[in-house]
């Protein structure tokens, strides 16, 4: 198989047992998935977009990771902050105001 160039990963807060408990699912996590995977196509980004169980960072809720870059990007609440990190990757950078990893 071919991979994709990117992997955007969306946490829904599911625990390994159970229904989803955490901080990104009650805000909002769930309503942006497909609009993040709508955009990658529209943008002819290669990308597959994955919900997770928790990422053990709920305080910095919602949670969105982009491999194989390592960008973890916090407080992902609106279809504006997913544009603004997805114009970020075109661009080849970062959305640095949203990271929150180092
Ligand atoms: S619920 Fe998303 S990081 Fe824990």
């Amino acid at each position: 198989m071919k991979k994709p160039d990117y992997h955007i990963l969306m946490c829904k807060s599911f625990r390994l047992a159970g229904e989803a408990q955490g901080v990104c699912d009650k805000k909002g996590a769930s309503d942006l998935v497909q609009y993040i995977s709508d955009e990658c196509t529209d943008r002819g980004l290669d990308a597959t977009v994955s919900t997770t169980g928790c990422l053990n960072v709920c305080t910095k809720g919602p949670v969105m990771v982009v491999h194989p870059n390592n960008l973890w990007y916090g407080g992902v609440e609106s279809e504006e902050i997913v544009d603004t990190i997805l114009d970020a990757l075109e661009e080849g950078e970062s959305a640095d105001e949203y990271l929150i990893s180092e």
